[in-house]
């Protein structure tokens, strides 16, 4: 039945003043009962809007088991017994008798007994015979007054017939219903939302709309739309912090840069290991590319050939063709240098703090903890007499705010800091100092070239965002995160990202 003749049922009936349905057991569609979990959506609906009220009515009633239904139609196995038996004084052999009714035999037998309608055939042994001229089989005229639901039976009789398992008690729900303070039998239909037609028509205000739902376990359909990578959540609660502590993010939209912003500029020697194909990614096609500064690449050719500011530099023959090589960028630093040397052609120096977060690529075996293309999030801050305190200081704060309060360094090399520190944080589930990060003051070696005024300093720190996301999210191993193995429907399920932030010191 449809909900909207179900709902005109209930309107109709209780259009006068005082009408009220007693019961919607009682209500018929084309003499039909209705469904009451129906009835019940429809009323919901009635009271949300104040049309209806309406209680519920708890019943119970009896229905015919198979066995019970048998015996409505066939007749009861007493009754049986007793027609079997021919009138008059031979009776029966209680064997062929037995063979007449078959299954229900021994109990009809000993109920027709019980109820004197039958008797032993006093002069023939293993006969019986019938002591009174009819029966009126009140079993069954019970039973087809249950399945009619007509007669309401004594207890005691309902009961017997349970625990004969000829019939079985259900419970029902049902309603009782009353006209509500805005009782109406015509309806406006529900909007469910506004929509352009109902603004410009001014349909709006009349238009009645729909109440929400905020019964509890009522789920709406979920939207359909994007969902953010566990990573990029974690990404954007970083740059959020940056934006907070007022950084200015770096472009980091491009993978392929030349060998000499990702490592020349940053005073990493040819010949450094880091620069061997087992390491770094090499572009074939195209191979190369030599669109940088001439006369910067003079200074950083100089400083690493010959040295400079107060260096000897590392006195090889260093060679333009290694710099033009194109590869994946290997660190976020290859930005950060380039930056630099954008800053340093200002006319005039500015402090700046900058930030990125993006993937950097290395030519590694992946496993559990390792990934050939992975995130860092690098922070540069540049600024006249910045000393390792301001480093360190502003390390503090940086990560009190990541919700990181206890760090400690140990001194670390990199070519292009001096000097350098790893960070350790220490992780509380583990027990122990872990690794987290990378940082240092770029070395003159790498400023000097750059011709930023000699007293500017530059402090920089980079990690890498898997880590953290993977204990943020639970992930033990990195190519669950990354690459052909995420599971989807995570990522759709996954929540926001919330870092559990400790106000840190400004900036
Ligand atoms: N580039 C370094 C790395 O890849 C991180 C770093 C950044 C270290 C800035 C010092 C300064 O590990």
């Amino acid at each position: 039945v449809e909900a909207a003749k179900i709902q005109a049922l209930i309107l109709h009936s209780l259009d006068s003043p005082d009408a009220t349905i007693a019961d919607t057991a009682a209500l018929r569609i084309d003499g039909a009962a209705i469904d009451q979990l129906q009835v019940l959506s429809v009323l919901n609906g009635l009271t949300s809007r104040e049309v209806v009220a309406f209680t519920f009515i708890e019943s119970e009633y009896w229905v015919l088991t198979p066995e019970g239904q048998g015996i409505a139609s066939n007749g009861s196995p007493e009754v049986m017994v007793f027609d079997a038996i021919p009138p008059g004084p031979d009776g029966i052999s209680i064997s062929k008798l037995q063979k007449i009714v078959g299954d229900s035999y021994k109990f009809g037998q000993g109920a027709a007994f019980k109820n004197k309608w039958i008797k032993k055939n006093p002069s023939t042994p293993n006969a019986l015979i019938r002591s009174v001229d009819n029966v009126v089989d009140v079993t069954r005229a019970n039973l087809l007054s249950i399945r009619d639901g007509s007669v309401p039976l004594d207890q005691a009789i309902l009961a017997d017939y349970k625990k004969r398992k000829l019939v079985d008690k259900r419970k029902s729900s049902s309603y009782s219903v009353t006209r509500g303070a805005k009782f109406t039998t015509n309806l406006a239909k529900e909007e469910t939302d506004i929509t352009q037609d109902l603004i410009t028509s001014g349909d709006w205000k009349s238009a009645v709309f729909k109440k929400y739902n905020f019964a509890p376990g009522v789920t709406g359909v979920a939207p359909r739309g994007g969902y953010l990578h566990p990573l990029m959540k974690v990404r954007e609660e970083f740059r959020q912090i940056f934006l907070e502590l007022g950084f200015t993010e770096m472009p980091t939209n491009k993978f392929v840069d030349s060998s000499f912003w990702n490592f020349d500029a940053l005073f990493q020697p040819q010949q450094h290991p880091a620069r061997d194909a087992h390491d770094t990614f090499f572009l074939k096609d195209p191979a190369t590319d030599d669109k940088f500064p001439r006369d910067y690449m003079e200074r950083v050719k100089k400083v690493h050939t010959s040295g400079g500011y107060g260096s000897i530099g590392y006195g090889y023959d260093w060679k333009k063709e290694e710099a033009e090589k194109l590869i994946l960028r290997t660190h976020t630093t290859a930005v950060s240098s380039n930056m630099l040397y954008h800053l340093a052609q200002e006319k005039e120096f500015r402090p700046v703090k900058y930030f990125s977060i993006d993937r950097v690529f290395r030519n590694e075996t992946t496993d559990a903890t390792h990934l050939a293309e992975f995130h860092q999030l690098e922070g540069v801050v540049a600024d006249r007499g910045l000393t390792l305190g301001d480093l360190i200081g502003v390390l503090h704060s940086f990560f009190q705010k990541l919700g990181i309060p206890k760090i400690k360094f140990k001194p670390a090399y990199n070519p292009y800091t001096e000097p350098s520190m790893e960070i350790f944080s220490w992780h509380d589930g583990l027990g122990k100092w872990v690794e987290i990060g990378n940082s240092g003051m770029f070395r003159p070696e790498m400023l000097g070239p750059l011709g930023l005024p000699e007293d500017v300093s530059v402090i920089a720190w980079g990690l890498g965002l898997e880590r953290p996301t993977m204990i943020k999210y639970g992930y033990d191993d990195i190519r669950e995160l990354l690459g052909h193995k995420v599971n989807i429907e995570l990522v759709q399920k996954n929540p926001i990202c919330r870092l559990d932030k400790k106000m840190g010191r400004e900036l």
